[in-house]
This record gives C-alpha cells, structure tokens and sequence, in this order.
C-alpha cells in the first residue's frame, strides 16, 4: 500500500477546492482493508468527492476507493442480481444496467459520484431512490476489522440518509448489491420530466425505460451544472420537513409555497424555492453563489476556497431562516 503525503483534493472534489490530505492511499484491492486502521488517523473514505465539502487541508489519511468490476450474481428470465464495485463510476453503471436490459436505475442517470457512495446518502432524483434497488451493501467494518453484507432493511435508508451516514468512518463500502427488472412500467411522476416528454410530443403511457434515461439526462443537464465546467455538489441543502401545523402557517403566508407530503404527518418543502423566495438566486459574490437555473445548488464559479463557499451558505441558512423559519440542513459533508 502506497501511502502518498500532502496529496492535492482539488481533481478528488467536484467543488474544485484546492485543498491537500496528510496522507492519501488509492485503494484498489479489498486485502488492503485489513491494513487501514493502522495508516494515520482520522479517516476520510472517498468515491467521488461530489458530496463533500472540504473547508480546510485534511489532517489524516484519505482513502479513495478505487475498486472496480461489475459482475453478475444470479439472472433469470424477469430480473438480474448484480454486484458493482464501490470505486465504478455511478453514471457509468446506469449506462451499462440500461444498455443490457436491466431496469430501474435510469431514474438516478447522470448523478454525480460513486456506485459506493450511492447508499451512504440514499441517493434519489425523479421519484426513485437507490435504495429500492439495493439488496445488500458489502462492508469492511473498521471497528470490527470485517467484511460482511448488510441487507437493505438493516441500511436504515431514508431521504438522503442511512447508517453509513449516521456511523460516519466506521464502514468502507466494497461493493453494493443490486437487484434489477428485466421489464419495467415506466413512471413519469415528476413535474419536470412530464414537461420534458409533452414537449417531445410522447404519450406518457408509451414511454419506456430508455426514454426515462433520455429524459432524466435532458433535464438534469438543463438544469443542474456539470462540475467539470463548474464547481459544485448537487443539492447543498435538504429539502426541509416540517410539520403540518408549520406548513399551514406558511401556506397561509406564501400559498405558492411548493409542498410535498412526507411520511403521514410531515410535508416537505422545496429548499430551490425557498432560497429562490429569499433573493439568493443567481447572486454571486467573490465567484460564489446559489446557481441561477435551480437555486439548490452551490456553485464555485472559479477559485472560491472551501471557507468562501461555506460562509455563503451559512448565509444562506441564515436568511432563508430568517425569512420563513426554516432552517436548511447541508447536504454534503463539511469537513
Ligand atoms: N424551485 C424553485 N426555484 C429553484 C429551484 C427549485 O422554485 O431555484 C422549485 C421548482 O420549481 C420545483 C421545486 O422547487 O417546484 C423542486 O425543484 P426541482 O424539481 O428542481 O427539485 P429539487 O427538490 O430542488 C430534488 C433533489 C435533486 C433531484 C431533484 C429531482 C434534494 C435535496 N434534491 O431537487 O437531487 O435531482 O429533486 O428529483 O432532494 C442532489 O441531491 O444533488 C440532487 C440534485
């Protein structure tokens, strides 16, 4: 195991954050595992770096994982059982699930990261979340120093959360074990990609799986910006639940407020809209700001350290606050 000293993050996080790592190790084969709770602590596990942001140099070892392969487990003549890899690029493996007739994913095209880090936050777009998908996710448990499954009902999966979240830096994520169909309804629930298939002229009830990887692509592209052109990390915010009692008050003062039910007595709320409301849009400062097509999204447009791109949300926390009495909840790890 190579261990390399004050590695460079800036090509390791979509933010584009020039920041280095004490110590660094690539890790491309699982015998290694055994030997991480011996490298200098604390320990950073890294897929993708779109789902962090680093506000200062890391002090202890960071772990990328780089573990590759596709493989599958089991097949027959309606769905297919396959384990990816932690370290295989997440896009990459929607393609090549979509391509060989192995539906579900196309929902989750064109998120940013790791097929490992894809259970850490329940990634979801388009009205699916990956852990409907998921069997059963393979671990190295640091505490433990083993490797064993976990099966999806004991991940504790919610919206953008799960026991890798929760017990951050205990478990390193081999391999993720998915189940997919051979044919599948497609459903278009979602505002945007409705939009998106009127315009093509498509008859909802005719559009297949291939269309929904289209359509997802389209929109998120029109949308959300590609962090090779520009820094960020998807969503910086949660959209935030509240309770009903909260969301009438707000209804009563904002009725164009977009709301959501979640769960049986909460509802959710459009974060986008919300810092939208706020005048947050589109404002940049110092080459940093909410991105101006879809106000969830913090943008580094050149430069900005981690601490320029954290002060802004707090700002933004603090006046989205202020103006509702909401508070916004970061997405992505700070560190
Ligand atoms: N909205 C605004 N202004 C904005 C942005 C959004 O008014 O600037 C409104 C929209 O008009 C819409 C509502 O807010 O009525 C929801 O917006 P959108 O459809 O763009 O989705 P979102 O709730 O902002 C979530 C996920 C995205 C995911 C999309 C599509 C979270 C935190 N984000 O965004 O996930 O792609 O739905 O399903 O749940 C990510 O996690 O990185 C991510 C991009």
């Amino acid at each position: 195991m190579e261990i390399i000293e004050n590695q460079s993050l800036k090509a390791l996080n979509t933010f584009g954050v020039d920041v280095k790592s004490r110590f660094f190790v690539e890790l491309t084969d699982v015998k290694t595992l055994y030997q991480i709770n011996s490298l200098p602590k604390p320990h950073l596990f890294l897929g993708g770096g779109s789902n962090i942001l680093f506000v200062n140099d890391y002090p202890g070892t960071v772990i990328h994982n780089n573990l590759l392969g596709v493989s599958i487990l089991k097949e027959t003549s309606e769905s297919v059982v396959v384990k990816a890899m932690g370290g295989e690029n997440w896009h990459q493996f929607v393609i090549k699930m979509s391509d060989a007739g192995f539906h579900g994913l196309e929902y989750l095209a064109l998120i940013p990261g790791t097929v490992g880090a894809a259970p850490v936050q329940n990634i979801g777009a388009y009205g699916a979340e990956v852990k409907q998908f998921i069997q059963s996710v393979e671990v190295f448990d640091c505490e433990a120093e083993t490797i064993y499954s976990i099966p999806c009902h004991e991940c504790c999966f919610s919206y953008r959360d799960s026991l890798f979240k929760q017990e951050k830096g205990r478990y390193f994520i081999i391999s993720v074990t998915f189940e997919l169909l051979k044919k599948v309804a497609a459903k278009v629930e979602y505002r945007a990609l409705e939009h998106y298939f009127e315009d093509q002229g498509k008859v909802l009830e005719d559009v297949s799986m291939q269309d929904i990887f289209e359509g997802v692509v389209s929109v998120r592209a029109s949308k959300l910006p590609d962090p090779k052109e520009i820094g960020n990390g998807g969503s910086f915010f949660k959209n935030p639940i509240v309770s009903k009692s909260k969301a009438k008050e707000l209804h009563d003062k904002y009725s164009n407020l977009v709301m959501y039910p979640h769960d049986i007595d909460k509802i959710k709320l459009a974060a986008g809209q919300l810092i939208e409301l706020s005048g947050l849009k589109g404002k940049y400062v110092n080459n940093v700001g909410m991105y101006e097509k879809q106000a969830l999204v913090l943008v580094n447009l050149g430069g900005a350290t981690g601490g320029q791109l954290w002060a802004h949300a707090q700002k933004v926390q603090e006046q989205v606050a202020a103006t509702f009495g909401v508070m916004l909840e970061p997405e992505p790890l700070i560190l």
